[in-house]
């Protein structure tokens, strides 16, 4: 476990433990009253009592309901009893993963630990922790933003610059009822946020820029759709970035899209509207 506080002080109290093989990057917050996902590693519970006593873990959050994220959850709750919190539409797909689970969720249920979550809910805890409803990669996503600090949980809507199959783990997974349009605007959503710190669900957390590593992504997306080498992800990107986010990156994406391609009128357009927004 690192505590990402002895790299930036706004990070002070905030632990990860990192994603190995099948499971996710796990973070302790809160002195280890709350988790961030609960990966799906055997031994997180002994990383936790390293920093605190596991009883004092209160609450875990589920960015969302897939395996690598929820399979911790069996050794916590051999040692802990802490609430679980989630969308109710990852509750739902959690019933998709095999025996003992959908009986291990259904108790939880009946003792009254599932706690539900949405867009504009503030979670208890020492940081105040804003949940924002960001559908995409399935369609119970949610991302933990602490304002204070301008740090962004992103589970796997957004993941670290390094790592090796980003693009395949955040993907959508429409078996979960991921879509690619609902992945577009959620990113668009986050980019308005101020977000300076990314904890990612895999990939080594991003302590500074965290913004660049959404647009990133965004663009990246932009690309699987319409192609590496067409200036048409440079001009989505240039629409998402002049919609009031940042108006020098949206005059470079149509720049860059021009070199691409010199008559590119959906890039002038933009320009054009930039430069004289009356109009
Ligand atoms: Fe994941
Ligand atoms: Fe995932």
């Amino acid at each position: 476990m690192r505590h990402l506080g002895d790299r930036e002080a706004r990070l002070q109290g905030i632990y990860w433990v990192e994603d190995a093989g099948p499971c996710c990057g796990v973070y302790v917050l809160d002195g280890g009253q709350t988790l961030i996902d609960a990966g799906n590693m055997y031994g997180l519970v002994d990383e936790i009592r390293d920093l605190v006593p596991i009883s004092e873990l209160e609450r875990v959050i589920l960015t969302h309901c897939h395996f690598d994220h929820v399979g911790g959850l069996a050794e916590i709750y051999q040692a802990a009893n802490p609430d679980l919190y989630m969308h109710r539409i990852t509750r739902g797909y959690l019933d998709f993963h095999r025996a003992p689970f959908p009986e291990f969720f259904a108790a939880l249920e009946k003792a009254g630990k599932i706690k539900y979550l949405g867009d504009g809910d503030v979670l208890p805890g020492e940081n105040e922790m804003q949940v924002f409803y960001t559908p995409g990669h399935t369609a119970g996503d949610i991302c933990i933003f602490i304002p204070g600090s301008g740090t962004l949980a992103s589970g796997d809507l957004v993941l670290g610059a390094d790592h090796p199959y980003g693009l395949v783990l955040s993907k959508p997974d429409e078996v979960c009822g991921g879509r690619m349009k609902d992945r577009i605007d959620s990113l668009k959503r986050l980019l308005k946020l101020d977000v300076r710190s990314l904890l990612p669900g895999h990939g080594s957390p991003v302590i500074e820029n965290g913004y660049d590593q959404i647009k990133i992504q965004l663009l990246e997306t932009f690309r699987i759709m319409h192609g590496k080498d067409s200036p048409e992800p440079w001009v989505k990107m240039a629409e998402v970035l002049a919609d009031g986010i940042d108006i020098d990156g949206a005059i470079d994406c149509c720049e860059r899209a021009l070199k691409i391609e010199k008559d590119c009128g959906e890039a002038r357009r933009i320009l054009k509207e930039i430069q004289s927004p009356q109009s």
